[in-house]
């Protein structure tokens, strides 16, 4: 008998496919001396019969996660900073170029995409409930305001600032179960002719590379093409476009519109004709990236068990949420792993959520050296192997475990 909840889109019968037993808050980094009970849920997935949406059987408190303390920057890396200066100066010729534009966005953080805006003059307002990330954004002169984005905020922005050309929202709206709200509030907030932009990882890449460990209490929902359609009428919104990006081991960049508005592109037929035809939403696709998972969780341990025994050092690199997956479903603790090198100020000198391995500073990696590193950030894999060559000079070699475990 599986497990069955309610779908946060349709209220239809949402049906387990994979079970990634208790796991703690996956950015809850720990201070050392911090000895009280971690908090834990059960992470689990599953698939709604009626509208095809993936996603989590729990939910986990929004404010348990996003919060003064929350940990993540967006400008940690290189390749996405380029990433959202591109795609803002792309909407300043584009959904920004009209008359006196109005953008928001959601889960704005520390206000990397936000800032190219800014300096153009744009009128906008990032939404972003985490304070200390915020107060980043407001420090590079944007215009942000903490809070979480629902209908009630959407209904208050309109009032202030008038109706929006653009809603954007990367990394963030996948993250939150109060869909109804959501886009009730967008639908609210938009232009007649304005679009909802959002950006998030994609299930079809997450299947197709068993890049398990994009499953944790923060991505409530994997999205496909599939259920984004299907989402978008239900809500009166219809998909228009759709874009594969490569950033965070793939993502679909997904616009949604008002019906009528816009003409649907070639590409959003095409993706969902090769949904259909790998039958990504069927139960078997769906059981054999369970079964998978098990398989590499066995061949992690038994490497790392190994290089342990023959007295070799191995040290975590990138102490992302996605790791917080890994450590706990593999049983990965310090025995295993030394540390975790991370560039995050807010993770450093603090033990990893669970596994309660330590947070190093990036010095640490390289003083000395370990023969090893296992890269959690397997996302930011050509950024972090150009800027670690030297590590690779010394002899280093990595180890990665999507699509399945092995050493380079
Ligand atoms: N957009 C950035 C990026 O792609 O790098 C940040 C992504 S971060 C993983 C998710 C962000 O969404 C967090 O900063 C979090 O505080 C914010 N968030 C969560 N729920 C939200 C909500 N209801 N409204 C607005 N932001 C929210
Ligand atoms: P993400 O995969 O969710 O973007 O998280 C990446 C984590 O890895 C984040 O904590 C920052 C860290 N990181 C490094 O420590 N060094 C790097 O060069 C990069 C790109 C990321
Ligand atoms: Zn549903």
């Amino acid at each position: 008998m599986h497990n069955q909840s309610t779908c946060r889109v349709c209220a239809g019968t949402v049906t387990e496919f994979v079970d990634l037993g208790d796991q703690p808050l996956s950015d809850a980094f720990r201070q050392p001396e911090d000895t009280s009970v971690e908090f834990t849920y059960r992470l689990a997935v599953g698939a709604c019969a009626d509208c095809a949406m993936v996603q989590l059987m729990e939910e986990v408190p929004r404010e348990k996660m996003f919060h003064e303390d929350y940990p993540y920057l967006s400008q940690g890396s290189t390749v996405m900073r380029g990433h959202f200066r591109s795609l803002a100066e792309r909407f300043l010729s584009t959904e920004l170029a009209g008359e006196d534009p109005f953008v928001v966005e959601l889960g704005c953080n520390d206000g990397t995409m936000l800032r190219t805006l800014a300096k153009a003059g744009v009128r906008h307002l990032g939404v972003e409930p985490s304070g200390a990330v915020a107060d980043l954004a407001a420090e590079a002169g944007v215009r942000v305001r903490k809070d979480f984005f629902e209908e009630s905020t959407a209904l208050s922005i309109c009032e202030q600032d008038g109706p929006a050309d653009l809603v954007y929202a990367a990394n963030t709206f996948c993250h939150i179960p109060y869909v109804d709200s959501i886009l009730r509030g967008i639908v609210a907030l938009l232009k007649p002719g304005g679009a909802f932009v959002f950006e998030d990882p994609y299930l079809g890449d997450i299947v197709e590379q068993t890049s398990f460990d994009q499953i944790y209490d923060e991505h409530f929902f994997l999205f496909s093409a599939t259920s984004v359609d299907a989402m978008a009428r239900r809500h009166g919104l219809e998909l228009v476009d759709v874009e594969r990006l490569p950033v965070h081991g793939g993502e679909v960049r997904y616009t949604l519109a008002l019906p009528g508005a816009r003409t649907r592109s070639e590409a959003v037929a095409a993706l969902l004709a090769e949904e259909e035809a790998r039958g990504l939403h069927d139960r078997a696709v769906l059981g054999g990236f369970g079964d998978r998972i098990h398989a590499i969780r066995t061949d992690l341990r038994a490497l790392l068990e190994d290089l342990k025994a023959k007295g070799e050092r191995v040290v975590g690199y990138g102490a992302t949420a996605k790791s917080a997956t890994v450590t706990n479903l593999c049983g990965i603790g310090p025995d295993l792993v030394e540390f975790i090198s991370d560039t995050t100020p807010a993770k450093q000198h603090r033990l990893a959520p669970g596994s309660g391995i330590p947070v190093r500073p990036p010095a640490a990696f390289a003083d000395p050296y370990p023969g090893y590193a296992l890269l959690f950030a397997w996302n930011h894999a050509a950024e972090i192997m150009s800027k670690e060559e030297a590590f690779r000079a010394a002899g280093g070699k990595w180890i990665l475990y999507v699509p399945d475990v092995h050493v380079v």
